[in-house]
């Protein structure tokens, strides 16, 4: 049997990753955020230097944990990527050309040997456009923001609404306006706003887009 894949796109603090989990667990797939890799590669860029992104291929290997840990040349890195500092420099690094192409290949690899839910920006319109199925998550400002507060109070940060706000706001206006295949929904994209449901609801209108697809086929 071929494999199945589901692309999830859309802003910061949408609900992907949390909801992209809890799909893949549900169906046994395998889970990809495409956020901590060009994560992991910010932070080897922020350590290394912008020079080091010329040959990328051979200084940054990533891979993922059997719990979603992201190990970064074979070290755990997965808290390490959620720092204010990388937060604040990923959409900087993933708007350049060689490091997309680097990470969107392997993405694509990933795909090619397994079942999987990919959360990203450009899963839908570039890395997988034949997707089974595509989501475009969709959430207010006020609720990301909100969302990012429990997240980052969770973390131990002490990080208040407004810096909040304005770090998806300045986050979404870059990953939505770069040259290389920025943040849009894809038209064969189904739109899911998330600012009114729990995580099982909108869990639950996944996992039923995905039935109702693999019926008809
Ligand atoms: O999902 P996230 O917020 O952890 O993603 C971090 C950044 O990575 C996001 O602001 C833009 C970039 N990104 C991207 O350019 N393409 C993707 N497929 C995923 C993330």
């Amino acid at each position: 049997m071929s494999h199945i894949s589901i692309a999830i796109d859309g802003p910061a603090a949408a609900g992907k990753s949390t909801i992209a989990k809890r799909v893949a667990k549900k169906l046994e797939f395998l889970y990809i955020d495409t956020g901590a890799m060009y994560r992991a590669v910010t932070l080897y860029v922020l350590e290394h230097g912008d020079d080091i992104i010329k040959d990328i291929a051979s200084h940054v290997h990533i891979t993922f944990g059997i719990n979603d840990e992201v190990y970064l040349n074979d070290k755990d890195v997965s808290s390490e990527i959620r720092s204010p500092e990388v937060t604040n420099n990923v959409s900087r690094v993933s708007a350049i050309g060689e490091v997309r192409t680097y990470l969107v290949d392997m993405q694509r690899e990933i795909s090619r040997t397994s079942s999987v839910v990919m959360d990203g920006r450009d899963i839908g319109t570039t890395v997988l456009p034949d997707a089974d199925v595509k989501i475009f998550m969709q959430a207010s400002p006020a609720v990301r923001a909100e969302r990012r507060l429990l997240e980052e109070t969770a973390r131990g940060n002490n990080i208040d609404i407004a810096a909040l706000t304005a770090e998806i706001i300045r986050r979404d206006e870059i990953d939505s306006t770069r040259e290389i295949s920025p943040l849009v929904q894809a038209e064969d994209a189904t739109l899911l706003d998330t600012s009114h449901l729990s995580i099982d609801e909108a869990e639950q209108k996944i996992i039923q887009l995905v039935e109702d697809k693999l019926e008809v086929q």
